[in-house]
Formats: C-alpha cells, structure tokens, sequence
C-alpha cells in the first residue's frame, strides 16, 4: 500500500470526533459537535466537529481542518507523525517507509536532471543569435531573460540526451524526467530548436520546461510543454509562481494571465505578482496553491469570447474556493505583453487599477437578459461558503439590477440546498422558504422588529414546520432570547441560520418588510389558487349561490391586495 493509500485506510477507519474526545471535552449540538477551542482561548465554545464531515472547524479563530490536521496542531507533531499516531491505533502496519526513501531519491535525481538541463540550455541562448535576437526584439531586457532563466534548446535531435548521459544520469532516469523521450530507433531530446521557459515549482526547483518555436511559418505547434512525471502535474503548477510569491504576499492580491511571455512582460515592467496557467484552463488545484498566499485574485484574461468564458469558468472556481475574484478586459486582440508594448506600462497599470468586480463583468459581458445573468451570478455565490461574502454579493446584485434583495436571498437560498434543477434558471414565481429564514434570522439578531412582525405575520403563513415552531416561541417572546426554550436540533438550526446570514445593518428596516411583503404576497396567492379551485367545483356544479359567493370573494381579495401594493 502506498503512502496516500494508507492515508485514506486510516480515515475510513478512524472517526474525527472518537479522536477529538480524548482531548476535549465535546458536547453534541444538533448533528455537531462543540467544545472549547483548543488553539485560541474562550469562554463559550465556537469549536465545531462534525462528523458527517469529518472535519472540524473554529468559528472564533478560524483553526480548521480534518482529524490529521488536529493531532499536528494539538501534539504539535508533524503529518508522518500524525499518520504513525494513528496508523498505531488503528492497526494498520506501516510498511512504506523503503518505498518512501526511495520515492524521496527519485525525485531528487529527476530534479537534478531538470537543474542540469536548464542551466545547459541558458549557456547556450547567450551564443544562439537567432533565439536571441528574437527575445530581444520582443522587448526582453538581458536581465529578465537571466532572471526567469530563459533557454534555447539546441536541434539536432539527441544533444541534451548525451549531455545528460555524459553528466552521469542513465537513460531510465532521464526518461522519467521528460526531457527526453524513445523514437522508433533512439533517444530524442523532447524539446528541439525552441526557446526554454524553464518552470519553477513554488520552492524554485526546475520541474519542467515550456518551449516556444521562434522562426515564422513553422507548421510545429507554437509552444510545448514537458509531458507529466511524477514530479510534474500541468493542472497543479503555475507558471511565474516562484518569482511572484513575495510581491503576492506584499500587493495581497494576485494576477492571473494567460501566457508565459505575459508572466515575464509584466514583470519586467515592475508588476511582479503575476502567474498563469501552463496552457490550460485555470483548475481548482492551481487556485488552492494560490490560497496561502492570498485570497484575491486579479483575472487578466483575453477579452474575446473564448477569454470570456474563460474568465467566467474562472470567477466561478475562484469564488466556490471561498476567494476573491476581479476582472480586467483587455482591449480585443491584446494580450498584457502586447499592451504594455503598444501603451506602456503606466496606461496598463491604470487599466489594473479599474478592475471590475464578479457583477459587474456579468451584467457587461452577459449576452442573457437581465433575469437569466443573475441566475448565473445566483449559481456562482451559491458556491460560497463565508455568508457574509455572500450578503454583500447579494446586496450588489441588488444594487445594480432592478430585482430586489429579498428574491434574490431567496433564490440563493434555494440554490444552496440544491432545490433547482439542474439548468438553474431564475425562477421568481415559486417561492421557497428562503424568505421564512430569513425573518428568522432577522428577528434572532435584531429582536426589537418581534412587535412589528407580530402585528403583521400569522404563524399560519410560515410554511416550514420547524421554523413556525420556533418562529412560535419568538412571537411568544420580548426578548428573542429563546435558546432556553428550544431543543438542540432546533438550536443547531439556529445557530446555522445566524452563521449563515449576513445582513446590512443600515438596510434592516428594508429586509424586515420586504420579508413582511413576501410572506403576505405568498399567503394571498395561496388564497386565490384555493379559490380558484372552489370556483371549478362550483361551476361544475352549477351552483349559482356559490359561485357568486366565491367570485365576489375572489374580487375582493385581488382588490385588497392591490390596494396594500401586495399584486
Ligand atoms: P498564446 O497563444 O496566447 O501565446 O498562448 P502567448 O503566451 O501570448 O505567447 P506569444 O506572445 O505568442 O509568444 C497562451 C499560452 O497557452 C499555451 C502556452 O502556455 C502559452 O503561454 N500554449 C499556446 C500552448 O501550450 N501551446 C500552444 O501551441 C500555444
Ligand atoms: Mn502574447
């Protein structure tokens, strides 16, 4: 068994909160568990386990994580360390260590074929002419091109391989490192006649190359990329990560580009923290390794309408990994290098510095109507988890389109629990109980509105059994203090409710009676549909009486609810 085997053997074995119970003293609320965090100092528990997850969570310090994660930080041991605790307890032998070492071995001989081969290849673009020239001519400083370790691999067909060989590395070796690959009848160098960009990993160990034709009119495709080894996944890395990492850790936010040659262009005009993709779209992993080092991402895609979607797809994944996403539009046809050239750097830090934000690059890119946009947009911020994130989303869709706060909470709400189908269409007419959550959420946090709505709101017009339960005892108090009165299940309700919530203060008054309004509007329709039904019966009946009775019932009611602003 490998060593990620093992890893998932021992979490299908052990529970996270078994483990945790031998260190806290836990107390179940709802499907949760609570207890006095550990890693910050309380006096009421915002230390969260829950083991359908299998994770636990502080609401108070942000401490987070899976069962490994709590024993390095509780023991203060390391991750092989944590495996070995629990692999001992579980009774699972540990029989990977000579695989590791050896495991370890490998990889450093495959990086010290990469070092080899890019130092090999930056020798000789000094002397090459042409690959000079050409880096040059597109604006390239010799600076630059030293600082990102730029290369020229030779033609010829086999000349790294002997190099490599000459050096000392066997074949099997520089196979595995990809440099190399088998021909019909030979070993052939992977990359020939092309500029190197060599590729850092984040601790600046050369772990591929990317390789660019430089004459005109070549039918060979215009870059290639190292293939994948075991020290090289294409969707994990990101190119220009090893220089960037400290300007992204000063500026707080990071560019994110599309091409190699944009990476260095906007280096070398002073802007450091930029990295892209290795040629394929943006994937979720690349932005995990993103996270540590900031949450904010700056989406500087081509604006044409593959870069579009792409920058879509992209806010999307950004905003689902709980981060932060802006958009700059390029001019059409531009990419960063070729705009900084055109209009220098000062025009292209300006550019930065309007970047757009998720609604607005929606509402100006979408080709849909207004409804279907924020649908979309809806589908997007459905994927965030940090509530207060999402209330300020809200309130900017909000603010920017005619729909109102309220349906557009409910909408979400019904998004999160997966309630739409599939194709996720805005869908104003059928109403969910995302507006009865939400009056409770606003009268848990902001009791002094319980008069208002009780004059207003029956309990009959809440729906959700649960929440008339406890909407009940809310109205049955002054002081919304109903933690006492409540079960647990219906306390881990609430507090889910009062994680989940974010709402603007200043906007309290608006929420409250748009929650009031909705709440009326649903209860008249549901009148008028019964209604409506009588009037059938009625009619098929022929019973005149009734009839009339109902209709004039009916106009009534229409008439009341126009009256109040409710239809
Ligand atoms: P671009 O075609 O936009 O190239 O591809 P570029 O980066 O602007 O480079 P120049 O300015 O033409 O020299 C963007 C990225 O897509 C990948 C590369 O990673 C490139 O940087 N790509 C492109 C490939 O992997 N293969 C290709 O054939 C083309
Ligand atoms: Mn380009």
């Amino acid at each position: 068994m490998g060593y990620e085997g093992i890893v998932e053997e021992i979490k299908s074995r052990v529970d996270i909160v078994e483990i945790v119970s031998e260190y806290l003293n836990l107390k179940k609320t709802g499907e949760n568990f609570k207890a006095l965090c550990p890693f910050h100092s309380e006096k009421t528990p915002s230390f969260v386990i829950s083991p359908s997850k299998q994770i636990f969570h502080c609401f108070g310090c942000g401490a987070g994580g899976d069962v490994f994660s709590f024993l390095m930080r509780y023991e203060n041991i390391s991750f092989q360390d944590a495996v070995k605790l629990l692999a001992e307890r579980t009774g699972i032998e540990l029989k990977f260590r000579k695989d590791d070492t050896e495991k370890q071995g490998r990889r450093q001989v495959l990086l010290e074929i990469h070092r080899a081969a890019a130092e090999y290849f930056h020798q000789l673009l000094w002397d090459r002419k042409e690959p000079l020239d050409y880096l040059i001519r597109r604006g390239l400083t010799r600076e630059t091109i030293r600082e990102f370790f730029l290369g020229y691999a030779p033609g010829g067909g086999d000349v790294l391989f002997r190099y490599l060989t000459d050096k000392g590395f066997s074949r099997d070796d520089i196979l595995a490192a990809g440099v190399c690959k088998k021909g019909e009848s030979m070993v052939m160098d992977t990359f020939r006649n092309r500029i190197i960009f060599p590729i850092f990993n984040i601790r600046g160990d050369v772990i591929a190359f990317g390789g660019r034709i430089f004459r005109e009119g070549s039918m060979a495709p215009k870059y290639l990329n190292s293939p994948e080894t075991t020290i090289f996944r294409k969707s994990y890395e990101l190119y220009g990560l090893y220089h960037a990492k400290r300007e992204i850790n000063k500026k707080g936010y990071v560019i994110l580009t599309e091409g190699y040659l944009d990476v260095i262009a906007c280096s070398q005009a002073g802007i450091r923290n930029v990295v892209a993709p290795l040629g394929t779209a943006l994937t979720e992993h690349q932005l995990r390794k993103l996270k540590p080092l900031t949450r904010k991402v700056l989406l500087l895609f081509d604006s044409d309408d593959a870069g579009i979607k792409a920058t879509m797809k992209a806010f999307s994944m950004v905003y689902a990994q709980g981060m932060l996403g802006k958009v700059v539009l390029l001019p059409e046809g531009d990419d960063p290098d070729s705009y900084i050239k055109q209009k220098g750097t000062e025009a292209f830090r300006r550019l930065i510095g309007n970047a757009m934000g998720l609604v607005d690059f929606y509402l100006a890119t979408s080709r849909s109507g207004e409804v279907e946009t924020v649908g979309e947009l809806i589908r997007i911020i459905s994927k965030v988890d940090d509530g207060v994130m999402r209330a300020k989303l809200v309130k900017d869709i909000a603010e920017k389109t005619s729909l109102a706060e309220v349906f557009i909470r409910e909408e979400l709400t019904r998004h999160r629990r997966g309630m739409l189908d599939s194709g996720g269409t805005l869908n104003i007419s059928s109403h969910a109980m995302g507006v009865e959550e939400m009056l409770l959420s606003l009268l848990l946090n902001h009791p002094e509105y319980i008069e208002e709505v009780r004059k207003e709101v029956v309990p009959e017009q809440i729906e959700n059994e649960r929440l008339r339960r406890i909407f009940l005892k809310l109205l049955n108090s002054d002081s919304g203090d109903i933690i006492s009165r409540i079960d647990e299940e219906e306390k881990a309700y609430i507090s889910r409710i009062l994680l989940d919530t974010g709402f603007d203060e200043e906007e309290l008054d608006k929420n409250v009676k748009d929650c009031i309004k909705r709440l009326r509007e649903r209860g008249l329709r549901k009148r008028l549909r019964e209604i409506q039904e009588e009037i059938r019966i009625a009619a098929e009946k022929s019973d005149r009486e009734l009839l009339t009775l109902l209709q004039k019932k009916w106009t009534e009611l229409v008439k009341e609810g126009q009256q109040s602003g409710i239809l």
